[in-house]
């Protein structure tokens, strides 16, 4: 595709305006600026939407996403989207929600990327958890394939799992497959939580010896944890929560300086976002989120290879529906 000296100028400045703040200087702007637009006007041509993580590159996240967000907040997009064509920029369990809620649509995903906690478990693992307990009810983190999600009564994800173990009619619920989650969820509520051995392999890597170090360094400091953290984090935590959970305490906070203990994206996000805000301490990047990639993106969307296109069948979309039909529908009744 070709583009006027004008077009890429006006490209140059619209990205050099959010990446700017991230370091990027307007030579690494103008690099991606070919692909950007191409993908935007490809969007446009094929009526279709990118959706991204806030785990995501910033070239994905304020290059080319019609919508960034948490796992909650995408899925609520892919449901509504009026689009024929969903790019699902992120790991491939969130593209797969997608589809299982808006099976109509085509959903293809730039790479497929997995995720330590999706990998931790299988179906079958989840019949098995049922047998063992069969008076339980069975809640899956959004973390976890299509096939596991079919085999659950309900999901949820990190912005509503409380909300979700309360709303569910069993005393006994089995909580899969993070165990770190359960470990922090545990104590917030009166039900009894049978737990899974899954983790996140960030976010079990953050220590509270660090955390307590920047506290010392800046007592006034927020600090923001999610919620797939260790306890030990989490009992340092001013809030625990979804990555949209801290992006909104930084927004409304009236304090200058957070630490956020999660992915690299979600720094970026807030650097870029709340310039009149400190973000302190490191981050830890997630391997997973960043095999998406600009060209692959590209590709995906011009001419898509078969791995590129979400494909379930219609009885596992079916039964995973039921799933993720229960988290809305208690969400929406609180
Ligand atoms: P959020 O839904 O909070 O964005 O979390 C997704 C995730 O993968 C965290 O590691
Ligand atoms: Fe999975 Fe952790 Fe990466 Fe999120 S950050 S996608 S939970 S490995």
């Amino acid at each position: 595709m070709k583009f006027s000296a004008q077009e890429i100028q006006k490209e140059v400045a619209r990205l050099h305006k959010k990446l700017g703040a991230l370091g990027w200087t307007e030579k690494a702007c103008e690099d991606i600026t070919k692909v950007t637009l191409e993908i935007n006007k490809l969007k446009k041509e094929k009526n279709a939407i990118v959706l991204a993580h806030s785990y995501q590159t910033p070239d994905i996240m304020y290059g080319i996403a019609d919508f960034v967000g948490d796992s909650y907040g995408l899925s609520m997009k892919a449901k509504k989207t009026k689009a024929d064509l969903i790019i699902f920029c992120s790991v491939h369990f969130m593209a797969e929600t997608a589809k299982i809620l808006n099976p109509e649509k085509e959903v293809r995903v730039p790479a497929v990327a997995s995720c330590s906690l999706a990998e931790s478990i299988t179906a079958k693992d989840v019949r098995d958890l049922r047998k063992k307990h069969p008076k339980a009810g069975v809640i899956c983190y959004v973390n976890t394939s299509a096939a596991v999600k079919a085999e659950c009564d309900a999901c949820c994800t990190s912005a509503n799992a409380l909300k979700i173990i309360e709303g569910m009619p069993q005393d006994e619920i089995i909580f899969v497959p993070d165990k770190l989650m359960a470990q922090n969820l545990q104590p917030l509520t009166k039900k009894k939580l049978i737990k899974w051995g899954g983790t996140c392999i960030v976010h079990e890597e953050f220590s509270d010896k660090d955390i307590r170090e920047i506290k010392k360094l800046h007592p006034k400091a927020k600090i923001l944890v999610h919620s797939e953290c260790t306890p030990r984090v989490v009992k340092e935590a001013d809030l625990m929560g979804s990555t949209t959970d801290m992006l909104n305490y930084v927004k409304n906070a009236k304090g200058k300086q957070f630490m956020l203990v999660t992915e690299c994206g979600l720094k970026d996000r807030a650097i870029a976002e709340f310039k009149d805000k400190e973000i302190l301490g490191s981050c830890i990047l997630c391997p997973y989120m960043k095999e998406i990639l600009l060209e692959d993106t590209l590709e995906c969307l011009k001419s898509p290879s078969k791995n590129q296109i979400i494909k379930l069948s219609e009885t596992t979309i079916k039964k995973a529906k039921r799933s993720l039909d229960k988290m809305v529908e208690i969400v929406e009744n609180v």
